[in-house]
């Protein structure tokens, strides 16, 4: 325990801290006296106060301190943008960029690298500058796909990671407890504030058996995902244990973890611990499945796959097979794809369909060149996309067929949602096995069952493919391929960040201006929200994400999307002070939903109740969000009152005055709640969570 160990070769100096964890472990041990989970043990662990956290699956709020934070291109620009206007010169805990996300597959993988570094030069120049001048670790684009590049680099068992990316669970493969979050969880994390999170309840597969054949990890996570539903993980960690996790190599278990929404932590000691759901898998028992179509929960074992599609009339014939992306593209993978392709170019045949391959890093990439797959895929006719989402997050200019032509395609990648991949609605998109995908582009036909059809050979003779085989590593050591890392340097204070004055993708933030001491009278409403104001509602994705970086440009779709109980219309921009109606704030956490009223301007957001952690992140851009003591009084107030606020009431438990004047009518007061705590408090008074931090790294 008391050896010091790297958290990872690219870094110096961040060592692996298990004396703390087993301490804080040892602590809460004592205290809760039952047989812990292993991620249980994982998150207790990385308390920031074991002694006096509320520890209740389901219920309680943890506040964590994770070892290290990982950020895809998209969500990176925001959440450093917000990183710098703290003033602090470095990041908190390590953290990690990388540029996957914006690379359009189009005809291959250099052409289509070369296109997306010049249409998004000056983002991937602002996320190096910034990296650099922040000691971020940056992988640039080229480099591979955020999780497999974390699984490669920076994994470790008992490790906490936060990664503002949903697959970020796919780190589970080395026993870490890797969780997706939005970008305000990650700022909060660089910049040191203790990370919160409900403490998940947690669900155990237990697998039995061994894998064999046609039967691949990727199996076990379809099965599971059409037991469980999209839904039933939610708040959940999914926990795989049992004598049947012997046979699953590493990144076998990753793909496992990729695709359950939490994480996947895998053990076999955990005896006696209390899950809150238990699923049991034999795996000798498990058949190849195949999900989908339109959502990756539709689970059908490739035995009654045939009868399911001509059943739903499903296009039989299969127009493109995708392998690859952060879910599927380990060594394994790709030697077992291509020792399928291999056997067919034996017996004389390639891909009917079109077939493209991801590899998941330059590292996997540059290694099956080396040792043949990549030119097995080629011969194949296989086409070898960008180290990158591609396909995967809808960068895909696709033009094998029409936009609102039903076709049908296949892919090892983890989710299948209309449109998804190519933006056709009519594309009938199912998710398999990498070596499923290889067979079934060689017949051509999602009618095929590899493990009972017979193909024609190139002389019209039928034969049966064999089972895929594969080593889980490479005999010969990973190739590094290019060198894709910017290691941030160590003078760091000569450096600039680059952001143009002229972009409207990108724009410095300033901090907010603290409170001014002073309640606030004869405020305007800007709109009172009638019913279901999601953060969608508030802060609309779609065409207005490419201006994540430029909070001036973005704050132009705020509450567009909110119904005016004033004309019934959405807002057409009438200026300020929100009242809102029930769970207000609900939806993803797109930290955008609180930082543009508070860009433009807005003190109070007032409701009958929020979602929780719209709320949180209100108060952490130094905005009020406060509730009616009677919710009745939502009925009272007119869109076009005016406000009285008595902010100076401002205190822990204590309700605040406010007073509405009518137009017409006799001005009325009430009051209204708040779940502000001391230092939430402060953030206000400061102007926001990240002024109160940066007040304390310079004091
Ligand atoms: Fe990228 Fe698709 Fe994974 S978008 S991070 S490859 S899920």
């Amino acid at each position: 325990l008391s050896r010091k160990v790297e958290m990872t070769n690219w870094e110096k100096g961040n060592y692996i801290n298990y004396k703390k964890m087993s301490e804080n472990l040892a602590i809460v041990r004592s205290r809760l006296n039952r047989p812990l989970t292993y991620a249980e043990k994982i998150l207790y662990s990385h308390l920031d106060d074991p002694h006096g956290q509320d520890i209740e699956r389901g219920n309680s709020y943890l506040k964590l301190r994770p070892d290290r934070v990982a950020c895809q291109d998209a969500t990176a620009q925001m959440a450093i943008l917000q990183f710098m206007s703290a003033g602090m010169p470095s990041v908190a805990t390590p953290s990690t960029v990388h540029c996957d996300h914006l690379i359009e597959a189009q005809v291959g993988g250099a052409k289509d690298l070369a296109r997306a570094e010049a249409i998004n030069k000056e983002v991937y120049d602002f996320l190096s500058s910034s990296c650099a001048k922040y000691n971020i670790g940056f992988w640039r684009p080229g480099s591979g796909i955020i999780h497999q590049i974390l699984l490669e680099n920076y994994a470790f068992p008992g490790g906490l990671l936060i990664g503002t990316d949903s697959h970020t669970p796919n780190a589970g493969g080395l026993g870490m407890c890797a969780i997706g979050v939005g970008g305000a969880d990650a700022v909060d994390v660089m910049a040191n504030l203790p990370w919160e999170l409900k403490a998940p309840k947690i669900i155990g597969v237990k697998l039995t058996g061994q894998l064999s054949g046609w039967t691949a990890p990727k199996d076990i996570i379809l099965k599971v995902a059409g037991i469980l539903t999209v839904k039933g993980g939610t708040g959940a960690i999914v926990e795989y244990h049992g004598p049947g996790v012997d046979s699953l190599s590493s990144t076998g278990m990753g793909t496992i973890c990729n695709m359950g929404a939490e994480i996947g932590a895998t053990t076999s000691e955990d005896q006696g611990a209390e899950y809150d759901q238990l699923i049991e898998i034999n795996l000798s028992e498990l058949e190849p499945h195949v999900n989908g179509p339109f959502t990756p929960d539709l689970a059908t074992p490739i035995s009654k796959f045939k009868v399911a599609v001509e059943k739903n009339e499903w296009p039989t014939e299969l127009k493109v097979g995708l392998i690859g992306s952060c879910t599927n593209s380990s060594y394994e993978d790709m030697s077992r794809s291509a020792s399928i392709a291999r056997d067919a170019l034996d017996h004389g045949v390639k891909a009917k369909s079109l077939f493209t391959v991801t590899p998941g890093s330059e590292q996997i990439r540059a290694t099956i060149e080396r040792d043949g797959q990549l030119q097995t895929f080629e011969e194949f006719g296989g086409v070898v996309l960008a180290n990158a989402c591609g396909p995967c997050i809808g960068q895909w200019d696709r033009k094998d067929v029409k936009k609102g032509e039903a076709n049908s395609i296949i892919s090892s990648y983890n989710r299948n949602f209309t449109g998804r991949n190519d933006a056709n609605p009519a594309t009938h998109a199912f998710v398999t096995s990498p070596d499923l995908v290889t067979a079934f582009t060689i017949a051509g036909d999602l009618r095929f069952n590899p493990l009972t059809d017979t193909l024609k050979d190139k002389d019209g003779k039928d034969f049966r493919l064999s089972p895929p085989t594969g080593a889980g590593l490479p005999a010969k050591g990973y190739d590094p391929g290019r060198d894709t890392y910017q290691a941030p340097p160590t003078d760091r204070s000569t450096v600039g960040v680059m952001v143009s004055p002229n972009s409207d993708r990108l724009q410095i933030l300033s901090p907010f201006q603290p409170w001014d001491g002073k309640d606030a009278n004869d405020i305007p409403i800007l709109i009172k929200c009638k019913g279901k104001t999601t953060t969608d509602h508030i802060s609309m994705a779609g065409p207005w994400l490419k201006y994540r970086g430029h909070l001036d440009n973005i704050s132009n779709n705020m509450l567009i999307g909110a119904v005016n109980a004033e004309n019934n219309e959405a807002n057409k921009g009438i200026k300020w002070v929100v009242i809102g109606d029930w769970n207000y704030g609900e939806g993803s956490s797109r930290e955008h939903a609180a930082l543009e009223p508070r860009h433009l301007g807005g003190l109070a957001i007032i409701t009958r109740s929020f979602a929780r952690i719209h709320e949180t992140n209100l108060k952490k851009q130094g905005m009020l969000p406060l509730t009616f003591e009677n919710p009745e009084d939502y009925d009272k107030i007119n869109p076009d009152d005016k406000v009285d606020l008595h902010v100076t009431d401002l205190a822990v438990g204590k309700p605040m005055r406010i007073k509405f004047a009518p137009k017409n009518g006799k001005p009325w007061e009430t009051n209204l709640l708040h779940t502000f705590n001391e230092g939430q408090i402060e953030w206000f008074k400061d102007g926001s969570a990240l002024n109160s931090m940066a007040k304390k790294t310079k004091a």
